[in-house]
């Protein structure tokens, strides 16, 4: 089929180069020229495992990047809208984005003579299709949905850094459409998957992908909690939880404690879903304590370590860790970002460290030291914090060594203190 993918983003570059893998002939737009001459080159706006081989496959080929909206529906059968969708100050979802795109489409239906479907992949609330992707649609082509053109929710469950994979090895497929022939098109984009295909109408279809990484935030807030209480009980969770993630209702999956969850996705639609609930009159208790246990995991992490050095002005302590994860260089709503904060605000000195992700955080924190490797950031500090799940970080030994004091207080339970001359404390274990 003849796609076009609208913004490219993780999760537009890697549906594009994807369904261009799959054979499908796919033009992507986007109003940053930069991005687009890059697709074109073949090289990736963002890093993702395995994306750079698959891009550069099919880059000048079946797929190809374009400013121009006109070129872009023309030619194609099906748009997917894959443009952000941010938190604004109150935590609601921003739309800004995903009305100019349906508006940048509808205008170009207008002159259309063929049938085209156009599915909303950015994670949007419920309801946000229906209402204003649609109407905006109709109002701009002067045609009607349903009728002379199809609209459908498609949303994606890419993590971030292994997002190819998770396109190609889907649990499930969601098809969200207010309509059986829209359905149809889209149903048939996924024909070669083995995986549950599950139709919906469009609002289900949103809030299912909302669903999703709520229950999964839930699970990370739930470990952390019950984290803090096996803590002071002097049990070790991490056994307590393989225990629990053996019973197949519960599943061994996110369910690490520590500092808390980050990244583009869970703490903002968490966020929007309980704005959402607010504005039908629904108090979301649990939801908000979620948001509540993860923003306090960084504060627990720092008492842990005033436990060892009360005063920490002029202490200098190493972060380890300043992606939101392991495997990416991307820092939004990383728990490294309060972390640090509070370590300056304490008057420590910081000195950080992580494989990919510093010079963004340059950004953020421009006045602190950046070090090219854990060892050299260890060099001389009072204090060690484990901030993101890198594997690197299991493997330090020796470096510890090079420390003043060997004070490591571990956000993400990947150093093993057996064998070690350190003093060694988890965050919930
Ligand atoms: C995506 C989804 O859209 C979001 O709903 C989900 O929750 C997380 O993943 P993401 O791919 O991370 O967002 O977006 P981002 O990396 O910010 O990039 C989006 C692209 O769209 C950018 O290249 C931007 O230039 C482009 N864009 C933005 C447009 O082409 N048009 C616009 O109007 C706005
Ligand atoms: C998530 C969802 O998994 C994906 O399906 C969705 O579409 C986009 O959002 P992503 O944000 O890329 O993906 O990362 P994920 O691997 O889910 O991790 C999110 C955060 O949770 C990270 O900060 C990670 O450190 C934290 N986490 C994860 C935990 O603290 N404990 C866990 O057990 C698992």
């Amino acid at each position: 089929m003849r796609i076009s993918i609208i913004g490219t983003g993780y999760v537009g570059t890697v549906t594009g180069t994807c369904f261009a893998h799959l054979g499908n002939e796919v033009i992507c737009v986007d109003v940053d020229p930069s991005r687009v001459e890059r697709m074109n080159a073949g090289i990736p706006p963002i890093y993702e495992e395995g994306l750079e081989q698959l891009l550069r496959e099919h880059a000048g080929k079946n797929l190809k990047a374009t400013l121009d909206y006109d070129t872009a529906i023309a030619n194609t059968d099906i748009s997917f809208i894959c443009v952000p969708t941010p938190s604004d100050e109150n935590g609601k979802i921003d739309l800004r984005f995903i009305r100019e795109a349906s508006r940048s489409i509808g205008r170009r239906l207008k002159d259309k003579k063929s049938y085209h479907v156009v599915v909303v992949k950015s994670t949007v609330v419920p309801g946000t299709t229906e209402q204003i992707v649609t109407p905006v649609l109709e109002e701009e082509s002067g045609k009607k949905a349903g009728k002379d053109f199809g609209v459908g929710m498609n949303p994606e469950f890419l993590r971030e850094g292994k997002a190819v994979h998770d396109f190609q090895h889907p649990d499930r497929i969601v098809v969200g459409a207010d309509d059986p022939k829209a359905a149809g098109i889209i149903k048939s984009l996924y024909a070669g998957y083995s995986c549950p295909i599950l139709e919906a109408d469009t609002k289900t279809a949103e809030m299912i992908k909302y669903v999703s990484n709520a229950f999964l935030a839930t699970k990370i807030s739930f470990s952390n909690e019950v984290g803090n209480i096996c803590k002071r009980l002097g049990i070790d969770t991490y056994k307590v939880m393989e225990g629990v993630g053996l019973d197949a209702r519960i599943s061994p999956h996110f369910l690490r404690s520590g500092l808390g969850f980050g990244g583009s996705c869970f703490p903002k639609d968490v966020k929007a879903l309980v704005g959402k609930a607010s504005e039908v009159d629904y108090e979301p208790v649990l939801l908000k304590t979620v948001l509540a246990v993860n923003d306090k995991q960084p504060e627990i992490a720092l008492r842990i370590l005033k436990k060892h050095i009360p005063d920490l002005r002029g202490a200098r302590v190493a972060v380890l860790g300043l992606a939101f994860k392991d495997d990416t260089d991307d820092i939004r709503e990383s728990r490294a970002i309060p972390l640090i904060g509070m370590l300056l605000a304490e008057g420590a000195t910081v000195t950080a460290y992580d494989p990919m992700a510093a010079e963004f955080m340059k950004k953020v924190y421009p006045a602190i030291g950046y070090a090219k490797t854990a060892g050299d950031a260890l060099d001389g500090a009072d204090a060690c914090m484990i901030a993101t799940e890198w594997g690197e970080f299991a493997r330090l030994n020796g470096e510890f060594a090079r420390m003043k004091r060997r004070i490591v207080i571990d956000g993400r339970r990947m150093v093993d203190p057996r064998g070690k001359d350190i003093v060694y404390e988890g965050l919930c274990w």
